[in-house]
Parts: C-alpha cells; sequence; structure tokens
C-alpha cells in the first residue's frame, strides 16, 4: 500500500468510526420521545400531571426530583452518591433524551428506583411534556 493510500484508508476509518458514534448520541430528541410515547399513552401529554409525577414521592424515599432537582434545570445531585447530574430539561442540556437506548436504560432504572415498577407510556409522556415546557 502506498503512503497516500494508507493514510486515506486510516482517515476513512476514523471519519466511519466518528459518523457511528455520531449517530449512537443523537438517534433522537426530547420532541420525538415526546411523539413516542404520547403515541402510546392513552390521553395526551399534561405537562402539569408530569410536574405532579415529578416531584411525588410514590410512596418510597425520593421522587424524580431528589435527584434532578425541582425544577430539573440545574445540574442535579444524585441523592445517595452526591454525583452530579447533567440538568434533564432539554432546553437546559442540548444531551438530554438524543440517545434513545440511554432514555429507555434510565426510565427503567430510575422509574424502579421510585415506583418500584416501569413508568407507564402516559407518565413517561407527561413528564416529558412539562420538561419541554421549562425554558430559560
Ligand atoms: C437516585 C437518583 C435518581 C432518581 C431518584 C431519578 N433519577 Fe433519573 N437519572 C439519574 C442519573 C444518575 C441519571 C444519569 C444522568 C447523567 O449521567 O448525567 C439519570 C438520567 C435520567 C434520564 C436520561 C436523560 C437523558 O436522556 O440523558 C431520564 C429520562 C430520567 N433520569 C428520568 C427520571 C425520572 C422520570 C425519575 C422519577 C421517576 C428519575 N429519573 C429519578 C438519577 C436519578
Amino acid at each position: 500500500m502506498s503512503y497516500l493510500s494508507r493514510t486515506f484508508a486510516a482517515l476513512a476509518a476514523a471519519l466511519a468510526l466518528l459518523a457511528a458514534c455520531s449517530a449512537q448520541a443523537a438517534d433522537t430528541s426530547a420532541a420525538d420521545q415526546l411523539a413516542r410515547w404520547t403515541a402510546q399513552a392513552p390521553t395526551p401529554a399534561n405537562a402539569e400531571r408530569g410536574r405532579v409525577f415529578f416531584t411525588a414521592r410514590h410512596g418510597a424515599e425520593w421522587s424524580c426530583a431528589s435527584c434532578h432537582g425541582n425544577p430539573p434545570t440545574n445540574q442535579g445531585k444524585h441523592a445517595s452518591t452526591g454525583k452530579t447530574i447533567a440538568p434533564l430539561a432539554p432546553a437546559f442540556n442540548p444531551k438530554a433524551f438524543t440517545d434513545t437506548a440511554r432514555v429507555d436504560k434510565w426510565f427503567r432504572r430510575n422509574c424502579n428506583e421510585v415506583l418500584s415498577r416501569e413508568c407507564s407510556a402516559q407518565e413517561k409522556a407527561d413528564v416529558l411534556a412539562y420538561l419541554a415546557s421549562l425554558r430559560p
């Protein structure tokens, strides 16, 4: 292989890797996620219901706001580990709700933590509507 074609091959590989990373990191948006859960929910998303859900303790020690803050427009702090958490409201964090696998993983984990079950599509739609309503 000539020097030039080797350089080109390395460049092409780097570009492919970059494309793969960015595709994985940004395969969705808060608007897409809102549409996704709204389509599965029995009633339209409701931001006020989402706010109440987000700030309520559902019989357990923590609410969503315990870690994400109330309102979740600033950096949150993990209720037990103290680790900082990026703002959850998308207008304050361009990375929030941009990766489907990540959104699903954290919804599953955090809903189990707070509700001892998964959140319903309605609850997720309401939370998304609430988060989307928070503006600088
Ligand atoms: C015990 C602490 C804790 C509680 C309680 C909690 N979360 Fe989280 N949540 C986290 C952490 C940690 C992350 C990862 C954030 C990071 O890496 O910056 C996260 C991330 C998320 C994400 C992913 C956002 C994204 O796209 O980056 C969603 C959605 C989410 N939480 C929703 C909720 C909801 C809804 C509740 C309430 C049912 C809740 N969380 C309660 C700790 C918590």
